[in-house]
């Protein structure tokens, strides 16, 4: 059998980390073989890679930060997401190409065909089945996203992005809706709805997709 891999995007605080755990409990306990992973950070050298990427204090450049992202998913989809493919496994990954475009592309202003296409060499062309993008006024999501820093005693050292201004996580917000609208991937969900009812709208759709056997 082949596997099924859906990715998971939005903007700071939209609530995906819950989601994935909701999908993964759901999903194993239809006796589902799921590996949950993430960007950057999915791999050994990504686990390395996200130090340095997410640490606020140290400076660097947009470039340098864009080529970081895309080691760290060169590294990650030849490592994990493949291997767990062909072994017909549902890969539950938080986080992938759509990010580089949305931060990278409208957040810092880089060409955002250039970006598909490091996009395609960095993925070897791999696209997710399915992208859910949790959608939330960024206000909303950044404070959440303070609170839970805040109760996890993490500061600069996973701020760099919830550092930057309102301004900045408003334009990734739109990414995220243009490219949702302009390609059938994509599911948008309402991130201002409680964690059950966004949980039971994917579910839903996954359930759909399984069953309709458009598995890869
Ligand atoms: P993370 O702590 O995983 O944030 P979140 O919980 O919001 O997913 O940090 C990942 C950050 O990196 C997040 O702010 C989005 C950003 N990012 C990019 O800018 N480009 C990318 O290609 C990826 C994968 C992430």
């Amino acid at each position: 059998m082949a596997g099924f891999f859906i990715s998971f995007e939005g903007t700071e605080g939209a609530g995906k980390t819950t989601l994935i755990q909701k999908l993964q409990a759901y999903l194993s306990a239809c006796g589902k073989d799921v590996v949950l992973t993430r960007e950057p950070g999915g791999s050994g050298l990504g686990r390395k890679l996200r130090a340095i990427i997410l640490n606020a204090e140290e400076k660097i450049s947009s470039g340098a930060e864009l080529f970081l992202f895309l080691a760290d998913r060169a590294e990650h989809v030849e490592e994990v997401i493949k291997p767990a493919l062909k072994q017909g496994k549902i890969v539950l990954c938080d986080r992938f190409v759509d990010s580089t475009v949305a931060y990278q592309g409208y957040g810092r202003g880089m060409d955002k065909a250039l970006l598909e296409t490091l996009n395609g060499v960095a993925a070897g062309g791999l696209l997710p089945d399915l992208t859910i993008v949790l959608d939330l006024e960024p206000e909303v999501g950044l404070n959440r996203a303070k609170k839970r820093n805040a109760e996890q005693n993490l500061t600069v050292e996973e701020g760099r992005f919830e550092a930057e201004a309102l301004a900045f996580h408003q334009k990734i917000r739109q990414g995220f809706l243009e490219l949702a609208e302009s390609n059938s991937r994509f599911l948008v969900v309402d991130a201002m709805q409680d964690a059950d009812t966004v949980f039971e709208q994917v579910r839903q759709k996954i359930a759909g997709m399984l069953k309709s056997e458009k598995l890869r």
